[in-house]
């Protein structure tokens, strides 16, 4: 009898693929299903798989940005606008700039101190939960970055949320009784400890996608036994990691005029799911598209001003680990979470070897 072996790497890809799936079963599906045409139009909704119709409609299609279903639309009508997400032309320009210091490789210089001790006294062996770990992490910079004096974990708490019940009421699938009463509900929350809009939507934004995305990035890399990758170049692996798990995977968005692109006519009011995912090529081992690593952050004028935060993080993560030879022990995934994620990302961490470090 011959017993065949699982490929580590095919193990890792499938998993996670499951999470992703789980989390909108019939709309990813979907996605999975159509990936091959570069656009496809399902009456007024346009999928759009292909890395260069992303790019094109990121980079040069007016979009409606308070459109209804679309992040920029759902955001507006839950704060009274004004929001970087909603904003285009000046005024979207002098919010970006205002971001622009807090987010710079100096601000980062700034705040990495703070998440290497957080990371560094809770990673030391034994049984770890990862999950709660990012949760704090995503937390703490949410406040350092709002300036805000709100319990990091509480405030963690509410911007998940917010966004899970945002979630619900701008992506297509089956409309949930009160879900835009629970939304409304979530975002006053929010407002109690962050007043200012902006300062909510950033931490809606950021503690969303660090917290989808750091635990599927060390779980992956736990499946397919990459420590050595991590060692040799975390911050390559970070990148790749944060690429293959695509942590934002649709975008919602609409088109304003009328465009072509790839050859097929887009008209104003059309509904546009960017799947960032497949634009990433997250599908594939080794992309071919010389935009891969960078389309989970978006594209254009409103491409993600925390990629650098996002990617250094997971590169602290990683180098952390490293030397606690981590073992997956168990994942469950969070069926109630905006973006696809983990509940529990259970990891088994051998003692700090002396000299490691
Ligand atoms: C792995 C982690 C992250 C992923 C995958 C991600 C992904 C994205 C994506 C896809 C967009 C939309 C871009 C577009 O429309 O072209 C975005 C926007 C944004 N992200 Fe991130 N993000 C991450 C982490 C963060 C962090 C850590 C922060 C803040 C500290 C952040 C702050 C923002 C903000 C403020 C926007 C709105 C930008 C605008 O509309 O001008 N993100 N992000």
């Amino acid at each position: 009898m011959t017993l065949r072996r699982t490929d580590p790497r095919r193990a890792a890809r499938r998993a996670d693929r499951a999470v992703y799936l789980r989390s909108h079963p019939v709309l990813f599906a979907l996605l999975a299903a159509t990936r091959h045409r570069p656009l496809l139009r399902l009456g007024r909704t346009v999928l759009v798989h292909h890395p260069d119709a992303y790019r094109q409609i990121l980079t040069k299609v007016p979009l409606d940005r308070t459109a209804e279903h679309t992040t920029g639309g759902t955001a507006a009508r839950l704060t009274g606008g004004g929001l970087l997400f909603d904003q285009s032309g000046a005024e979207h320009r002098a919010s970006r700039r205002a971001l622009g210091h807090l987010l710079s490789s100096e601000g980062i210089a700034e705040l990495r101190p703070g998440w290497h001790q957080l990371i560094d006294s809770r990673l030391t062996g034994g049984r770890v939960d990862l999950v709660p770990v990012v949760r704090l992490l995503a937390g703490t910079t949410a406040t350092a970055l709002t300036g805000s004096t709100a319990d990091p974990l509480e405030l963690a708490r509410a911007a998940e949320r917010v966004a899970a019940a945002t979630a619900r009421t701008h992506l297509p699938g089956l409309p949930r009784p009160g879900a835009r009463r629970r939304a409304r509900a979530a975002a006053e929350q929010l407002r109690l400890l962050l007043p200012d809009p902006q300062d909510a939507m950033l931490a809606v934004a950021a503690v969303n996608t660090t917290l989808a995305a750091l635990p599927r990035a060390v779980a992956w890399c736990a499946r397919a036994h990459w420590w050595d990758r991590a060692r040799q170049d975390p911050d390559a692996l970070a990148a790749e990691l944060l690429r293959l798990t695509a942590a934002s995977p649709v975008l919602p968005r609409a088109a304003a005029a009328e465009a072509t692109v790839l050859g097929h006519r887009l008209r104003p009011g059309d509904r546009l799911l960017l799947v960032a995912r497949h634009a990433a090529q997250a599908h594939r081992d080794t992309p071919d598209h010389p935009l891969a690593t960078r389309a989970p952050f978006g594209l254009g004028p409103h491409t993600c001003p925390g990629a650098a935060l996002a990617r250094a993080q997971l590169t602290t993560l990683l180098t952390t680990l490293t030397p606690h030879h981590p073992r997956l022990h168990r994942t469950t995934p969070n069926p109630r979470s905006a973006l696809p994620s983990y509940r529990t990302c259970l990891l088994t961490l051998r003692g700090t070897p002396s000299g490691a470090y």
